[in-house]
């Protein structure tokens, strides 16, 4: 908001001059003058990271040698809510659209969910750290059915490795990564920064997208950043979260030739399902890179995906990463020291949800009821005049920009801080920047202005979350913005770091 009378109003309405003098206060140019931003400065890891290595920090070196790695995104929005009366007993009353989870209960046409696992004695036993062979078939299969009809070279189990979740997964290929340059965009899944930040011996290397071309890889930037870079490998998520956006076709095929020629391509494809259809003909279809690989050992092409998102089962923490079997090979040696193996009875519960037969009514179930709901979400942001300029064409997020709000509201932390008020979480965008922490001036960050909304969970839930950013703008027209950027709880007791209970996503 400003000052200057000759400006049109604000999009919440025409405050009287008195409440602009007050509003003009809020005009915040640095975190130092914001309550949500010092929140989030005194959570442990989030403290400003200096050119010169810090002396013992008695806040974030509480047992001896141990660092703490800093709170991620949901968990660090989780504990705010808990800070502000949220508990997952009682979630009900709360619209949590922080959460990058999709609901996991029956949905119109899907088949049934599941409900009981089977326990044979010999699920008792530790699986082997590829998985078990019949699940790495079905995988297999399932890639060679969907995307590789008759083509001479095809996936076989020696290709897949059953990985205990995406993240286990990821983690998995990090670690057999050497020392090379390794490329992630920006925004993208906030994990990759800690995760390849975690394996010392590849170097992160990330690249920001630009809104202007809608967060688009740019395939010819790519190659240039491989020859004067020296890029090594190359990680995206292929349906983008946070974004929404999605590589096909010739871009798709141009991104996976990059891996015939001496770079390793990796390709998250936990979103692969979640790509909505204009045309009633093209529901059912899902993306990969599968589709353009030539020689599924001699292309250096990574693929994980798995239950938790396209299978809505989070929580079986049964995932894949499909590659070369060299590959293969070297993750059986990486999961055997990191994390053990998948679940025994859980790899074999989910052989049959790998069946082509049911993946095409789970495919087609999924699109439709997802579609609904972003266009219903979309609908109700535009009836506040919070139109998306990016709308999402897959995932299940929406990544909004509160740059035309007048501040304070135009920060993602801020408002989280106002929606918590309010029972609903988002997940403020500084968390998809690289390692916001690091940043002198948060607000600096290309990210900070935006929140991403995940219309994962029910619609109940995502129209009791749609009411309570009314209820922010009703309450900005009402009073202007000096009702806004305080009076944030710190905890439920009074104490900021209550002990986290969150659920990782
Ligand atoms: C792009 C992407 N990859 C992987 C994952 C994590 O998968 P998992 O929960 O199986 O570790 C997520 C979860 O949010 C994700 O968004």
């Amino acid at each position: 908001m400003s000052l200057n009378r000759s400006q049109p109003p604000s999009r919440v309405g025409t405050p009287r001059f008195k409440d602009i003098v007050l509003d003009v206060m809020k005009h915040y140019k640095h975190e130092t003058e914001s309550e949500a931003h010092q929140i989030f400065r005194q959570a442990p890891g989030h403290g400003v990271k200096h050119a010169l290595p810090q002396t013992i920090n008695p806040d974030e070196e509480t047992v001896p040698g141990i660092e703490h790695p800093g709170s991620t995104g949901v968990i660090y929005c989780s504990d705010r809510a808990m800070a502000n009366g949220f508990s997952y007993a009682a979630s009900h009353e709360w619209s949590n659209l922080g959460q990058g989870a999709p609901e996991v209960g029956e949905i119109p046409n899907a088949p049934p969910r599941p409900t009981s696992i089977p326990l044979p004695t010999d699920s008792l036993e530790y699986a082997p750290t590829t998985g078990v062979k019949a699940l790495r078939e079905a995988v297999a299969n399932l890639y060679n059915h969907t995307y590789r009809q008759g083509k001479a070279s095809q996936y076989t189990y020696e290709n897949v490795c059953i990985v205990p979740g995406g993240r286990a997964g990821l983690s998995r290929v990090a670690a057999v990564i050497g020392d090379v340059y390794t490329s992630y965009q920006v925004p993208d899944y906030t994990a990759y920064d800690q995760i390849l930040s975690s394996f010392k011996r590849l170097v992160p290397v990330p690249t920001a997208l630009d809104p202007k071309t809608k967060y688009k890889l740019d395939i010819a930037q790519t190659k240039r950043d491989i020859q004067t870079q020296g890029l090594a490998v190359i990680l995206a998520s292929n349906p983008r979260n946070p974004t929404g956006q999605v590589i096909r076709g010739n871009d798709l095929k141009e991104l996976v030739a990059i891996g015939r020629e001496g770079t390793t391509v990796i390709l998250d494809e936990f979103y692969s399902w979640y790509i909505y259809p204009e045309n009633e003909k093209d529901y059912g279809q899902s993306v990969s890179a599968a589709e353009y690989v030539e020689d599924v050992n001699n292309d250096s092409l990574i693929i994980i995906d798995g239950l938790t998102k396209n299978w809505r089962l989070p929580g079986w923490r049964i995932c894949w990463v499909v590659g070369p079997t060299n590959l293969i090979t070297a993750l059986s040696q990486s999961g055997s020291f990191l994390d053990g193996g998948a679940n025994h009875p859980m790899q074999l519960a989910a052989i049959p949800l790998l069946d082509p037969a049911h993946v095409a009514l789970e495919k087609e179930a999924l699109q439709r009821h997802f579609k609904a709901k972003r266009d219903r979400v979309l609908q109700r942001l535009h009836q506040m005049r919070l139109d998306v300029s990016i709308p999402p064409q897959a995932t299940f997020y929406i990544w909004l920009d509160l740059e035309k709000l007048p501040a304070p509201l135009n920060n993602g932390l801020t408002f989280f801080e106002e929606l918590l008020k309010e029972q609903t979480i988002v997940i403020p965008g500084i968390f998809f920047d690289i390692n916001p922490a690091h940043r002198r001036n948060l607000f600096n960050s290309p990210c900070h202005h935006f929140v991403r909304i995940s219309f994962g969970p029910p619609l109940e839930d995502l129209e009791k979350g749609m009411d309570a950013f009314e209820r922010v703008l009703q309450k900005a027209r009402a009073q202007g913005m000096r009702a806004f950027g305080h009076s944030y709880k710190k905890s439920i007791d009074g104490e900021l770091h209550s002990p986290t209970a969150t659920r990782a996503t």
